[in-house]
Formats: structure tokens, sequence, C-alpha cells
């Protein structure tokens, strides 16, 4: 029997992010009753896209509750009652003061304390850890036509040795998953791991999403980004949500599994951009950046469970894109002038 009939009150941590608010609605359109936990409930800008959502889904089924990865215990209380923990909530700022205090601490920390109290519940059935393709891809030994599964694992003495630029995020979410993997074998407890390319399409936030914001860069003119999206691998905002319930409902699932439905390299998109949207200048001149290394992120086990995706490349910034606009958010963007360094 599907979980989903029996399991019904659930707690989503990060709901204030990109893909925690975007998960929250999916979950409310599918009957679930949400917890959805933030670190201040009074911060109404924070809160925008959960207050933004449609009365007749949240108002019986959303209750928005205060909690800290960095407050040991703070998950104890909100996580008793429910039946399923999506645990998305980590620092996902790449450039920070104190790598581990602001960003390291906090996800590897907050996870052990998001899944002790799942340990204190005993209501908890289930737990999808949010991980990234981070904790896969930084192995410091790229080589061309590199397939990365759910075996490859993210070198944390690589990074920390070489530094590469978001080392601090990439540690954080490789050593978060392990002791996330470790706590599960030594309390039995049921943790299913998802690892989301980068994520591209469209949000419910006031701004642009870091990520999404990484994706448009060819269009923002933040050409320093550029080298970061040589090559990549992304999945739809709601490819990634429906991912996340279809692991939590899906009995059978366990262990980690990628989430990514395309693998582009930057001309790709470039060639996207500029047929699909002519109201941009789109840099075409990028030999300056040299060749990608190809690689692929394979999202076969995934997909051998059963899982679908919806949406493609083009979908994914044509949605970008839209939302964008529909808030206002990319004006003047088409006729800034965009020059190759
Ligand atoms: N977007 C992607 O491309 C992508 C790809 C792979 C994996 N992921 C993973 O997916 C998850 C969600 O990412 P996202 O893109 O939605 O990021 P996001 O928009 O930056 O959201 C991160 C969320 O974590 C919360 N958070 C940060 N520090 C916290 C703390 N100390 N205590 C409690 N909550 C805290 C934030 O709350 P505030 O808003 O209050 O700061 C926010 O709600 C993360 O685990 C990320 O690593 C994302």
């Amino acid at each position: 029997m599907d979980m989903a009939t029996h399991c019904r009150r659930v707690l989503v941590t990060g709901c204030t992010g990109h893909l925690g608010s975007w998960l929250v609605l999916r979950l409310l359109e599918q009957g679930y009753v949400v917890r959805a936990s933030v670190i201040d409930p009074e911060d109404k800008q924070d809160l925008h896209p959960l207050l933004g959502l449609p009365p007749f889904l949240t108002t019986e089924r959303l209750e928005i509750v205060k909690a800290d990865l960095r407050v040991v215990g703070d998950y104890d209380n909100i996580v008793k009652g429910c039946e399923g923990v999506f645990h998305l909530a980590c620092p996902t700022n790449f450039i920070v003061e104190d790598p581990q205090k602001d960003v390291i601490d906090p996800a590897v920390q907050g996870t052990l304390n998001v899944l002790n109290a799942c340990i204190k519940s005993s209501s908890v059935k289930r737990v999808v850890h949010v991980s990234s393709a981070a904790a896969i891809r930084f192995s410091g030994k790229d080589v061309a036509e590199q397939v990365f599964d759910e075996s490859c694992w993210t070198d944390v003495d690589f990074c920390m040795d070489k530094k590469p630029p978001g080392w601090p995020y990439f540690v954080a979410k490789t050593l978060a998953e392990r002791a996330a993997v470790d706590f599960a074998k030594n309390h039995n407890l049921d943790v299913v791991v998802v690892n989301p390319g980068i994520v591209n399409g469209p949000f419910l936030n006031s701004f642009i999403p870091n990520s999404v914001k990484d994706c448009l860069a060819l269009i923002t003119g933040e050409v320093f980004k550029l080298p970061f999206l040589m090559r990549m691998s992304y999945v739809h905002t709601d490819d990634i949500a429906r991912a996340f319930l279809f692991l939590y409902e899906k009995a059978e699932a366990s262990g980690r599994y990628i989430c990514s439905s395309v693998d582009a390299s930057i001309s790709e998109v470039v060639h996207i951009l500029s047929s699909r949207h002519p109201e941009f200048q789109i840099p075409t001149d990028l030999a300056y950046l040299g060749e990608p290394i190809i690689h692929y992120f394979d999202s076969s086990r995934l997909k051998k469970l059963g899982f679908q995706y919806k949406y493609t490349l083009e979908d994914m910034f044509d949605d970008a894109i839209r939302c964008c606009m529909d808030k206002g958010l990319l004006e003047n963007m088409g006729t800034k002038p965009l020059q190759a360094q």
C-alpha cells in the first residue's frame, strides 16, 4: 500500500526556500497536512512564499512552526506527531565568512538535530533527506565523458585542500549526507536520500533564488558565474518536488537517488536562450571560457523505481524566465550589454 494513504502529517524543513516552498504547495495539493518549519515565523518577508499560497489549501492544513538547525533540541516538539519528514533546510550561500560556523556546522549538526527528533518522536516512518549533486561530483579526478552515479562521492579532503569555488557547501552537503546515512543505520531509521542537480524553473519567492540566478547568468550579466555553467546537470523545480514526494510515498525506496533530468554544456544553453528568448542579449562568443569537460549524471536508479521526469531544459528556462518576468525581476536585463571577459 502507498505510504500516502496512511501518513498524512509531514514536517518540511527549509520552507521559506525555493524547493521547500514549492514542495509545501505540492504536498498541500495532494492532501497532506504540512508542518512547515522556518527560522523566524514573525519575518513576513521571509515567509512570503508560504503566505502567498491559496487559502483553500493552507487554512486548515498548513502549520508554520519555528526551528533553527543551530539549536539543539529545536525540532523535538515539532516532529512529534508527524509521520514523515522532508529535510531541506541548509545554508546555501556559496560565499561566507566562516565556512565551518556558517555552513558546515548548521548543515551537519542541524541534520543530526532533525534526525534525533525523529527518533524521539517515534511517529516518524520515513525521512527524505535532501542532499545534492555537490555531494557526488567533486572528487578532484575529472575525466572526459565521466558518468556520475550513486556510488560516487565528493572528496572532502580534496575540497578542503584545493578549495574550489563553493567548497564549503560541497563539504557541508557531503558530510551532512554521510552523517544522515550513518545515523539511519545506527538507529534503524528509514532515511531516503535525494541528490538533485541544479534546480531551474519557477519559484514562489519574491526574489530570484540562488540556483535559478546561477542558471540565468547569461541573461543577468553575472559573467563570473559562467565557468560554473560550462557543464551542468539540471532538474525542473516541479520535477524535484514531485521526486521528493514520489520517494516519500514509494515504500521500496532506499539509499540515495540522483535526481537530474538533463546534462547540458553552456553552448546548448546559449542556443536555447538565443532562439527562444530574443528579447535578451545573450553573449555568443564564449570561446574564452575554453571547452567544457563533458560529464553526465545518471538518474536511472530513480527512473527504474518508476519516476518520470515531466520537463525539458527548454521548459526549465521558459518557466524560470516567465516567473521572473511576472514578478518584475528581470527588468532592464534585455538591454544590458554583456561583455566577455
Ligand atoms: N536549488 C538547488 O539547485 C539545489 C540543488 C541540490 C540540492 N539542493 C538542496 O535543496 C535544499 C533546498 O535548497 P533551496 O535551493 O531551496 O535553498 P534556499 O532557497 O536557499 O532555501 C534554504 C532553506 O534553508 C533554511 N535554512 C538555512 N539555514 C537554516 C538554519 N540555520 N535553520 C533553519 N533553516 C535554515 C532557509 O531559511 P531562511 O530563508 O530563513 O534563511 C531556507 O528556508 C538544500 O538542502 C539544498 O542544499 C538545492
